[in-house]
């Protein structure tokens, strides 16, 4: 099973360069049935990936509709009257293959998860962000956008990238309020001025992928470069960037957070690795996690300095203590298939989202009791890649990336 998951993350991997460089005809035409949508497909969804990433697709309708829309939005070339019949094509020659069931465990909470549909037809949102004044942003990684939410009135504005089909992929706020997210597919950091909407550019050069972005104490905006294997820093003064290649080649950099003492360590997804950076030499130091098929996708750290990792590949919830080098994991309750992605700290117990549960399950550990509990969540969740607490502490935002939805899961303790 994890060979087959690497192989999906290694295909995953080929997406992002600029020009896919295809083998005429695609090696997996024949998995598609024949009729006349067959054609339109052989033309119209090659000009980016492979055919795999359709033949291996598994959505139920929604899902297609959803997948076709976010296609669009990246600029797929189907002319309007295509769109329904090659989705229904889609829908009737690659039905949904059944996914590790969520996994109900009772425990001592009460999870409210609200969820808005989002007004662009696969936007996919990747990431979301609570602002302090109890609004919700959110990138919009096929969309191209940035979107905002008011949870009290419902209000959803959408601001669109000056550069389209950027590929807006992780976000963070300044400390003047303004948006700042990772142009993935354009390679670019961009910044949204929050008062006047404006959008400013700044390029990564080599880093041609920029991926998560964070702010250390000086204002300097750090960033994780997955297909580049690079781990950068802008500073925003100067528009200047200085970049440095991870020891491993291929390995992915990928979730990032500063410990209490303002080190940045980031997840090497396609290696068993985590890895610290030093702010001024840039300088790498891996640390090598116990399982060699581990894959850390995302992490985040506690206030005792630990890191907690989603372990994609293996179905496992992880955990690294940077004072002690103690490492120990648990087994997620979806199981090996389970997928644990976005995940986060708040009041001391760790959340994560299991994304390859029908439905997703959001997923809570008590580090002090070493308990789980999990809710489904209402949508299905079609993958929560990213999750973080709200500034009041009492819920956790949330980005449904494969249902076209945010939300917000209200804790009561
Ligand atoms: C303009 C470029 C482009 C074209 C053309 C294109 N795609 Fe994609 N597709 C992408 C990108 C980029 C991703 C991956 C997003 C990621 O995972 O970062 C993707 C991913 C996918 C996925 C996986 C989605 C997911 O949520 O992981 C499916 C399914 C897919 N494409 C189907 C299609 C189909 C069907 C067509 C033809 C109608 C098509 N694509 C044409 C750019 C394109």
């Amino acid at each position: 099973m994890s060979r087959l998951m690497l192989g999906v993350a290694a295909l995953s991997l080929s997406l992002a360069l600029p020009a896919y460089s295809q083998q005429k005809p695609d090696p997996n035409l024949d998995k598609f049935p024949a009729g006349p949508e067959k054609a339109i497909i052989a033309e119209a969804c090659t000009a980016c990936h492979s055919l795999a990433r359709v033949a291996f697709g598994s959505y139920d309708a929604a899902g297609w509709h959803n997948a076709v829309a976010m296609m669009m939005n990246a600029g797929a070339a189907l002319t309007p009257d295509q769109v329904e019949p090659v989705t229904n094509y889609l829908i009737k020659s690659f039905p949904e293959k059944p996914l590790p069931p969520f996994k109900q465990v009772d425990g001592p909470v009460k999870v409210t998860i609200k969820e808005w549909v989002l007004p662009t037809a696969g936007t996919r949102p990747h990431d979301p962000l609570a602002a302090p004044d109890g609004t919700l942003w959110y990138s919009g990684h096929m969309g191209s956008l940035i979107g905002h939410l008011d949870p009290k009135t419902g209000k959803i504005d959408e601001y669109r990238t000056k550069t389209p089909a950027s590929g807006p992929h992780g976000l963070t706020m300044d400390r003047d309020g303004n948006i700042w997210y990772t142009g993935n597919f354009k390679g670019y950091i961009g910044k949204l001025d929050t008062k006047t909407h404006q959008f400013t550019e700044y390029k990564t050069g080599a880093a041609r992928d920029p991926h998560t972005p964070l702010f250390d104490k000086n204002g300097i905006l750090w960033f994780t470069s997955q297909n580049s294997n690079m781990v950068g820093r802008l500073d925003p003064k100067t528009g200047a960037v200085k970049l440095a290649v991870s020891p491993t080649a291929d390995s992915a950099p990928y979730g990032m957070v500063f410990d209490s003492k303002g080190k940045l360590w980031f997840s090497e997804w396609q290696a068993p690795k985590l890895a610290s950076v030093n702010a001024d030499s840039m300088e790498i130091t891996e640390v090598v996690l116990p399982n060699a098929e581990t894959r850390p996708r995302r992490i985040a750290i506690d206030a005792n300095d630990v890191i907690w990792i989603s372990d994609y590949s293996r179905g496992y919830l992880g955990m690294y203590d940077t004072k002690t080098g103690k490492t120990k994991e648990w087994p997620s309750p979806g199981g090996p298939r389970s997928q644990p992605y976005g995940i986060t700290v708040l009041n001391g117990i760790v959340w994560y989202d299991e994304g390859n549960t029908k439905p997703n399950g959001l997923v809570r550990f008590d580090p002090k009791t070493e308990k789980f509990q999990t809710f489904p969540v209402p949508s299905g969740g079609g993958t929560i890649r990213n999750m973080m607490p709200t500034a009041d502490k009492s819920s956790l935002a949330l980005a449904m990336s494969g249902v076209n939805r945010v939300g917000i899961a209200t804790i009561n303790n």
